[in-house]
């Protein structure tokens, strides 16, 4: 992955996103998600694609899963229009299923040119797809979420569970999925109070 130089406005590459053919997945998605929130954020979260509603909203992570994640941002008083919130893959799999290395090859350009227009310090992966694409290992995002990886350009890339696999393990006993999220992100919190 290299950082690009862009010319491009992020209102423009949006476009660019909500336009885009390059993938046969442009041919079942009702709308492309290019992402939202601010392009000043010191924090980027990125997803693995869209679903259903944000496929018909052609905004991320407002179904169930995005639901939750919101509350997670509020727990420790982060707002969404704060920070900015995208995936890996801007349209939706069909039935969900998990994005393929072709699609993500084809559509990572549009999330390095989002990087490099926003200029973050810190990106937080959600869940093991985009962990293992930004971080290029195998290794399962059980063993990589809640620690700071040094990353391209001075930014540091923090792994976190995928807010629909907490909805499949709702328990919050001390190691569980839910009760490791609550702590990472107060440690996303306590960090981003440092920058
Ligand atoms: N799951 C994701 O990974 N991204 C979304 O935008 C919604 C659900
Ligand atoms: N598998 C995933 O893809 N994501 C998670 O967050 C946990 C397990």
């Amino acid at each position: 992955m290299d950082m690009p130089t862009i010319s491009l406005t992020m209102e423009e590459l949006a476009e660019k996103i909500r336009d885009c053919q390059k993938c046969p997945l442009s041919q079942t998605r009702k709308k492309a998600v290019p992402g939202e929130g601010s392009h000043n954020s010191v924090v980027m979260f990125v997803g693995e694609a869209p679903g259903g509603d944000e496929d018909r909203e052609g905004l991320p992570f407002i179904g169930r899963a995005g639901q939750l994640f919101t509350r997670i941002l509020q727990s420790v008083q982060i707002e969404r229009k704060d920070v900015f919130i995208t995936n890996i893959v801007k349209c939706r799999p069909p039935q969900n299923r998990n994005p393929n290395k072709s699609e993500i090859e084809i559509c990572l350009p549009y999330l390095e040119s989002q990087i490099a227009l926003i200029n973050p310090r810190i990106i937080v992966t959600l869940g093991s797809v985009p962990t293992k694409c930004l971080l290029n290992t195998d290794d399962a995002i059980s063993r990589l979420r809640g620690q700071w990886f040094p990353w391209l350009g001075g930014i540091k890339i923090f792994p976190m569970f995928h807010p629909s696999y907490l909805l499949r393990h709702q328990e919050a006993t001390p190691g569980s999925p839910k009760e490791l999220t609550w702590r990472d992100i107060q440690e996303l919190k306590r960090m981003l109070s440092k920058i």
